[in-house]
């Protein structure tokens, strides 16, 4: 069943409402910031938000859940909140068993609504109750940077244990950042009504409420230092679009372009090719956070691997040439680049994904795909196979974490726009360097 509106309105008075009556409604608006780790085993981004535990960043995911204390509270099945989360669609997975989830119920629960949590990464999913998370973040006054503690509830489903399979051994669950009424950021934003925005700067914190007040620390090679400026004055936007089908987040990209030097190839791909299907929910442009890195339809992966083949050829440096891949990627050369000095990295080609109706194009420069190996350079973009997928449908291409990576991303749900930085190493600053 698909969401109607009404519903999701319905639920986020609801959600309102239950902050209200249990006098957890802020007499302020200020927005939450939350600090963000990457776990070096498997490359996902983690929040810290829990009490002793952390949870996975999942950008296109609907709910927060976690495992749960034997004895949890419940919510009652004739509820808003439980008709929402039963008119979520389920994703396609494998179902793992939720074992006796019921047993650990409070008392006197006798109608307890039951979730479907899944785990983006294995492709799995279960049952369990649906509960009530203890949770805490600084929130931020940003005249005068003040940080207080506050704790808050949210709403998230229980997951059996084995459902952690594939995540980071400090996470005990997911916080699904999607448009769904029930992810972290649609419940912050009931809850304390500040405003429909969360600002992201992997791997280094992300803030949930109005952040139109982050600034970026530029360092333009003056020796002065660094000038603080507001990030809607330096960084580009796009429209944001949405799936009928889908929770993620999709970019309105039209062209894949690839540019080395005076050289540069678009890949040749038929119109539309990159375009979201309404009806279908297939193709589209989508970020990810649980897939470490960018994955094309088999179509567009080969017109990229032609576009960026061609772009080597007529760079300026000849000695540049294809290596046998290196599993699991397919495009690899030998170690020829020359370096650039500032930023000190490699001299590659740019892949650049052209935007409808932004205010500037998406760059990928060599530290969001190029994966040094021993002897070799790959591109790191990978094939979809026939496996499974992080994102539901058949996207025409996500973008993963490799890709994210020291980006700062501003999500403005409430204008539908995304202001992008693209790697940061390239306006010569960095996340530890934005302020929220
Ligand atoms: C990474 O994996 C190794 C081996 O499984 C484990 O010993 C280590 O604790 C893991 N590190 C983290 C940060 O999870
Ligand atoms: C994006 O790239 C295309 C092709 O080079 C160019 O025509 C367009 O002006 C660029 N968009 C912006 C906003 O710079």
């Amino acid at each position: 069943m698909l969401w109607s509106p009404a519903v999701m309105v319905s639920l986020l008075l609801l959600l309102k409402c239950m902050a209200v009556t249990s006098g957890e409604q802020q007499p302020y608006k200020l927005p939450l910031v939350f600090p963000l780790a990457k776990d070096p085993n498997t490359s996902l981004y983690t929040i810290a938000i829990k009490k002793d535990a952390t949870l996975v960043v999942d950008l296109a995911g609907t709910l927060v859940w976690s495992t749960c204390p034997s004895t949890h509270s419940t919510v009652p099945c004739l509820s808003g909140t439980c008709s929402v989360v039963n008119q979520q669609q389920q994703r396609r997975c494998r179902y793992v068993d939720g074992g006796r989830f019921w047993a650990g119920r409070e008392p006197g629960s006798r109608c307890a609504c039951a979730a479907h949590p899944s785990n983006p990464v294995t492709g799995e999913c279960s049952t369990g109750d649906l509960t009530s998370f203890a949770m805490s973040a600084d929130s931020i006054d940003n005249p005068t940077k003040s940080r207080n503690l506050e704790a808050f509830n949210t709403v998230g489903a229980c997951a059996p244990q084995r459902l952690l399979a594939s995540l980071p051994a400090t996470a005990t669950g997911i916080a699904g950042f999607s448009q769904r009424p029930l992810s972290l950021p649609s419940q912050l934003v009931a809850q304390r009504n500040f405003g429909n925005k969360f600002a992201v700067c992997f791997p280094e914190f992300v803030s949930i409420g109005d952040t139109h007040k982050v600034y970026i620390g530029l360092d333009h090679g003056t020796g002065g230092g660094q000038r603080f400026v507001d990030y809607t004055d330096t960084i580009p936007y796009t429209p944001l679009l949405t799936n009928p089908r889908n929770p993620g987040y999709y970019l309105p990209v039209k062209h894949i372009t690839v540019w080395w030097n005076s050289a540069s190839v678009t890949a040749s791909l038929p119109a539309g090719a990159l375009d979201v299907d309404g009806r279908t929910g297939r193709g589209g442009v989508v970020l990810s956070t649980v897939t470490p890195y960018a994955i094309m339809r088999p179509d567009v992966f080969r017109a990229f691997v032609q576009a960026f083949d061609a772009a080597v050829q007529r760079g300026k440096y000849s000695d540049v040439y294809r290596v046998p891949a290196v599993e699991p990627f397919k495009l690899c050369y030998n170690d020829a680049f020359p370096l650039l000095k500032r930023p000190i990295s490699y001299d590659v080609p740019t892949i650049r994904l052209e935007l409808a109706g932004a205010t500037g194009n998406w760059s990928l420069f060599n530290g969001n795909y190029l994966v040094r190996l021993p002897g070799a350079n790959c591109v790191g973009i990978l094939e979809m196979g026939a496996g499974h997928m992080p994102v539901d449908g058949e996207p025409a291409m996500v973008l993963g974490v490799k890709q994210l990576d020291r980006n700062l991303l501003v999500f403005d749900l409430d204008k539908m726009v995304l202001w992008f930085s693209s790697l940061l190493d390239f306006r010569w600053t960095s996340c530890s360097s934005v302020v929220a």
